[in-house]
């Protein structure tokens, strides 16, 4: 292990959107786990982001926070070397966010291909003013860490490519405080849902990480494969159908022959399900223990979240107070 006070640090989060599910895992959760040894690793659950555009359902939030932790404790990520903290009880991201809005042109927050779809989806009248914000909160959360190390999801990158941009016009405006941090994406960049679509819980084709046997089995029997094989033994054809990219994310190993023998026609898709839910329910079974264990320790989830505020905040605080030094708005003289 490298040595603690040398170590990069690591940034990334989710909002309390509710359970996390495979898309996640394979696109930033197996990073976080593997990472955890070798950098300095701070996760954020960003409820202010998520208040961007879920201001109507806020009675939601603590029970969501609640279940992300329950999701990071059950994949092995270890509250011993990693911190947890909730977005908005560290108030200096806050005001870090206030300070980088002025510095981006609405246009570049216009022009961010994640936010430019959003808009586009649901029309500028649909969208809050708080919404087009959405990279800047989110740069203002890596960067009043600190962090360097970002493992994000590929939808992600444009807001980490804003990020690094934000660093450098503030080191070239003020003074050299951020490093441009990088993003590492998961071994699958994107897993799709059951249908296809982007694996999403609001699209109703997640699996999520918190699903029973049963559950698994019944969604995975219900997912879309090739819709052109009409009968079993059919040649079929791997690169569209969603229960393949499956065994490239799940079952690596068995790839090559999966293939071969679903191009032949020798392996119909009900085959191919049944064991892929095997596959997920062995992954997921130890998944499912160390939840439950998590479960039953009730001020487990207290004493984390209150260790990672703890931290968070004195971390940012530091980041902080060197950025209005920089910009010369800590008042030194007049105030000191
Ligand atoms: N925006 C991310 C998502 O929608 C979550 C997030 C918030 C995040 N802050 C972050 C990710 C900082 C990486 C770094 O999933």
């Amino acid at each position: 292990m490298a040595q603690k006070e040398n170590r990069k640090r690591l940034l990334t989060g989710d909002r309390p959107s509710g359970p996390l599910h495979l898309g996640h895992y394979v696109g930033s959760l197996e990073n976080r786990i593997k990472f955890q040894d070798q950098y300095d690793c701070y996760f954020i659950i960003a409820d202010h982001e998520y208040l961007t555009d879920h201001i109507d359902n806020t009675e939601d939030f603590a029970k969501n926070v609640e279940s992300l932790v329950l999701d990071y404790l059950s994949v092995g990520i270890d509250p011993e070397k990693c911190k947890i903290f909730i977005e908005s009880q560290v108030p200096q991201i806050a005001e870090l966010n206030l300070i980088f809005s002025m510095m981006v042109k609405m246009s570049r927050v216009q022009r961010n291909p994640t936010v430019k779809d959003e808009l586009q989806s649901r029309g500028i009248e649909g969208a809050s003013f708080g919404f087009v914000g959405w990279p800047i909160i989110q740069a203002a959360d890596i960067l009043s860490m600190r962090g360097e190390i970002v493992p994000v999801g590929e939808d992600q990158i444009p807001h980490i490519e804003q990020t690094r941009e934000i660093a450098r016009t503030f080191n070239s405006k003020f003074k050299e405080i951020f490093k441009e941090p990088e993003a590492i994406m998961g071994k699958v960049a994107r897993l799709p849902g059951l249908d296809g679509k982007k694996m999403s819980k609001s699209l109703n084709n997640a699996i999520f990480l918190s699903d029973d046997a049963q559950t698994v089995e019944n969604k995975i029997n219900k997912a879309i494969t090739d819709p052109s094989r009409i009968h079993a033994n059919d040649p079929g054809h791997p690169e569209v159908c969603n229960i393949f990219s499956y065994y490239q994310a799940f079952a690596p190993e068995l790839v090559a022959d999966v293939e071969r023998e679903c191009r032949s026609g020798a392996r119909s898709c009900s085959v191919c399900k049944k064991q892929m839910a095997e596959i997920l329910n062995k992954f997921l079974d130890p998944i499912r223990e160390k939840r439950k264990e998590a479960e039953n320790n009730k001020d487990l989830i207290k004493e984390i979240l209150n260790a990672g505020n703890k931290a968070a905040i004195a971390e940012a605080q530091t980041t902080l107070d060197l950025v209005k030094e920089a910009m010369k708005i800590d008042y030194k003289k007049l105030l000191d």
